[in-house]
């Protein structure tokens, strides 16, 4: 079966996380990723929250899988050269250096555009055209300026951060499509052209139900929310929420049996409208399928917190499992709050590939996260990331076309790195 972006190549010139999870999509779905690191450091995640000393860290392999190494230094005038040769010849450049850096190199959009003008150029930068873009951007950052912390954590608390990676992957998949999408017009136009993703704009796209709430609130106040139950008035820009719902169906996070020792024994519950019925028959209350003031959606947005305490004194006499098995007899929606552990060792995730174990020459087996996006026709294997310049030789010589004569001239130029080594290997 072939990989449904077989034949694309891709000069992968990014770093960290952001610009990795966009060109390990690619590389996943076939391409051919062409990752160019700086020799002898290479991407700096190799050696970031390493558990194992000089063995690349579970950072560089959960983002690097599929993709091919080689170690360029773009400053020097060999290396350079080596460079626009990868710009002639790959369809897309994928980049996210901090602002201006690319063009300090020499590689601005015209000059790419004028050297291959069927190559698009993907670039993610912390913002936008405007105030701060010149601005270099971590994942915080962004989850701040893109109006995600200020609507994440309780009403009474500071802002929080979330633990996904909404600043640096979320961005890293709006690249990808935007990627494909400029792959898809140039079948048309038969030209390449400039993808942006700024982080900033990727959060707030996220987070666009907090922008909708923000309009509703010249509206009246925000019905669905705890603090309308409790009567705390709305200020003028959208609250925390604690663990709200975001839609309009009310939800919570309730304690399940255990919660006194397992930190993670909760339980997501959603009160449906469409399964109220049931709903107050599992937790005791039939009396309020009927009674005016719990009946209807809107008769019970003053009395959240009453309901959910009258839940979650059901839901803690069950393990969230067992309260899972329950609630799903009567399609009642709710999910439990998982560990790591627990998913780690999830057979279902493992037998559809979304945690695969991988096997790396230092590093021995390990575990990580595989494509979550199920093609039919095109799956994908995960194999493991590069080592630094384990793949200088070949692409100097299969991709680029190098003599051995030229490849013997760059690497004792120092343009490239391990070189020797690995071709000694
Ligand atoms: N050969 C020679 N030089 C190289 C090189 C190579 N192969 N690869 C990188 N460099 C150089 C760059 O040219 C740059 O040099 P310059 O500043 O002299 O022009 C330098 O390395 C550092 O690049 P920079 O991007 O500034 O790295 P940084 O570590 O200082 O900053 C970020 C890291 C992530 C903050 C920054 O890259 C950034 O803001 N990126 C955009 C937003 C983003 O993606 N953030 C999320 C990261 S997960």
């Amino acid at each position: 079966m072939s990989k449904a972006l077989e034949g694309v190549k891709i000069l992968d010139f990014t770093h960290v996380q952001s610009g990795p999870t966009c060109t390990q999509l690619l590389a996943w779905f076939g391409a051919d990723v062409i990752k160019v690191e700086r020799p002898g450091a290479g991407d700096a995640t190799r050696a970031q929250l390493q558990d194992l000393p000089d063995v690349d860290s579970l950072y560089f392999t959960m983002l690097n899988h599929n993709k091919r190494s080689i170690t360029l230094d773009s400053k020097t005038p060999k290396g350079k050269e080596v460079l626009w040769r990868l710009v002639k010849e790959c369809d897309v450049l994928v980049e996210n250096f901090a602002p201006g850096a690319l063009a300090r190199m020499g590689l601005t959009w015209e000059k790419i555009h004028e050297a291959n003008p069927r190559m698009i150029l993907a670039s993610v930068k912390g913002f936008g055209p405007g105030r701060y873009e010149e601005c270099k951007v971590y994942e915080n950052v962004a989850q701040c300026a893109g109006g995600s912390a200020s609507t994440t954590g309780f009403r009474d608390g500071i802002p929080m951060v979330t633990g996904a990676q909404i600043g640096d992957s979320g961005t890293g998949l709006h690249l990808a499509l935007g990627i494909v999408t400029a792959l898809f017009h140039r079948t048309v136009t038969g030209l390449g052209q400039k993808v942006d993703c700024a982080m900033q704009d990727s959060v707030l796209n996220l987070c666009r139900v907090k922008l909708r709430d923000q309009q509703r609130l010249d509206h009246g106040p925000l019905t669905e929310y705890s603090q309308f139950g409790e009567g705390i008035p709305f200020g003028d820009s959208t609250p925390r929420a604690g663990n709200d719902s975001g839609g309009g169906q009310p939800g919570r996070i309730l304690k399940c049996k255990g919660w006194e020792h397992d930190p993670n024994a909760y339980l997501y519950f959603i009160t449906q409208a469409a399964v109220w019925a049931p709903i107050c028959d599992i937790i005791g209350e039939p009396g309020w399928k009927t009674d005016p003031d719990y009946a209807t959606p809107k008769a019970r947005l003053p009395h959240l917190n009453e309901i959910f305490t009258r839940i979650e004194a059901w839901t803690m006499k069950h393990d969230k499992f067992e309260a899972m098995d329950i609630l799903n007899e009567y399609d009642i929606p709710c999910g439990p709050i998982l560990s790591m552990k627990e998913i780690a060792a999830d057979e279902s995730l493992r037998k559809t590939g979304t945690i695969v174990e991988v096997e790396h020459p230092t590093r021995g087996t390990y575990l990580t996260v595989g494509n979550p996006i199920k093609l039919s026709a095109s799956p994908s294997e995960v194999t493991r990331s590069p080592l630094l310049g384990e793949h200088t030789d070949e692409i100097l010589r299969s991709v680029l076309k190098y003599t051995d004569a030229e490849v013997d001239e760059i690497a004792h130029s120092g343009a490239v790195g391990r070189i020797e080594k690995i071709a000694a290997e």
